[in-house]
This record gives C-alpha cells, sequence and structure tokens, in this order.
C-alpha cells in the first residue's frame, strides 16, 4: 500500500510499489489526462507535479511517490481557468492535444518559480516533445500566461468543455416535416 496525496485528496495505491506512478494515475485512479508517450523519460506528455516540481511520471515509482503531493492536469483548476491553461487557448497553442496536459504541468511550474521567462528559460523548462510542433505559440502561450500570473494582462477564462447548446442547434439543419414549405 503506498499513500500520496493527488490532487489534494489522500489516495492509497494498493499495487506493487515499483509500479511507475503513470500507471497508478492512469489505470487505479482514471487520472487519464496525465498521457503515456514513449515511456521512457523522453517526451514529457507523462509530467506530473511532485511537491510542485514537474517530474515525468513514467519514471517515478510509487515507492517514490509515497508521501508526496502529486498534482496532475486535471487538478491544476477546476475551470481552466490557470494562467497557462487560459493563454494556452487564447494563443491557439494546441492543436491535437496529446503532449498539452504536459506542457501545462511544466509550464506551471516555470511560471510559479519565475513569471518573466525567456524563451530560452522556456527551452529548458518546458523540454516536452510535440509532434504537431505549436513550438513558437507555446512560447508566447508561456511569455502570456507569465504577464497574466503578473497582472499584467487578463484574458477571460477558457469556455466550459463541451458544445454550447445554441451552437448545437445552428450546426444542425432544421428538421424537415412533410408537408412544409
Ligand atoms: S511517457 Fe514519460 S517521458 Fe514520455
Ligand atoms: S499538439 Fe499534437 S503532439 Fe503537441
Amino acid at each position: 500500500m503506498t499513500s500520496m496525496t493527488v490532487n489534494d485528496r489522500p489516495v492509497r495505491f494498493d499495487m506493487d510499489p515499483q509500479t511507475p506512478l503513470l500507471w497508478a494515475l492512469r489505470d487505479a485512479a482514471n487520472l487519464t489526462g496525465t498521457k503515456y508517450g514513449c515511456g521512457e523519460g523522453d517526451c514529457g506528455a507523462c509530467m506530473v507535479l511532485v511537491d510542485g516540481e514537474a517530474l515525468r511520471s513514467c519514471l517515478i515509482t510509487l515507492a517514490e511517490a509515497e508521501g508526496r503531493f502529486v498534482t496532475t492536469i486535471e487538478g491544476l483548476s477546476d475551470d481552466r481557468s490557470h494562467p497557462v491553461q487560459q493563454a494556452m487557448v487564447a494563443e491557439q497553442a494546441i492543436q491535437c492535444g496529446y503532449c498539452t496536459p504536459g506542457i501545462v504541468i511544466a509550464a506551471s511550474a516555470l511560471i510559479a518559480r519565475n513569471p518573466d521567462p525567456s524563451e530560452s528559460d522556456i527551452k529548458e523548462a518546458v523540454p516536452n516533445l510535440c509532434r504537431c510542433g505549436v513550438y513558437p505559440r507555446l512560447v508566447r502561450a508561456i511569455q502570456r500566461a507569465g504577464r497574466v500570473a503578473r497582472r499584467r494582462e487578463r484574458i477571460s477564462a477558457a469556455p466550459a468543455p463541451g458544445i454550447d447548446p445554441a451552437d448545437a442547434a445552428r450546426a444542425v439543419p432544421a428538421l424537415r416535416v412533410d408537408g412544409e414549405d
């Protein structure tokens, strides 16, 4: 049994303590926002905050996470209002989105310790791989997130997940009833 705090909740995993944290989060805790990419520490898709530091959860065992505070992408904010999340949406720095949770985690750790990062600070602190190649937008988004964190700029919160019913109604052609013009 391994105990830790995940997204502000006490959690005990009844699993082999040598299990990678990534698998415990995804398979046992159903926190599937944390992604499996390479499984070897290269891509960063699996990054989570451990005691505030962005770490690759594929490389940490449950035993190593014992007693620590883990934050996954699901726990970063309730409503996607974290400055990095807002800026990623505003700068359209997301394509397929597979790398995005790991990037947001890495960027949030950076902004917490350095809210005015240079491009080279970002490249060093956010080494995550993105097959869609959003890197230039990513730099803009993370610097913008820093301005939001420093209260130099405001971005209205990202819209809630899902489709607005009004938009859905516009997208679906009106049902035609026989006999009507
Ligand atoms: S899955 Fe962990 S670094 Fe790629
Ligand atoms: S947005 Fe597709 S892998 Fe990064």
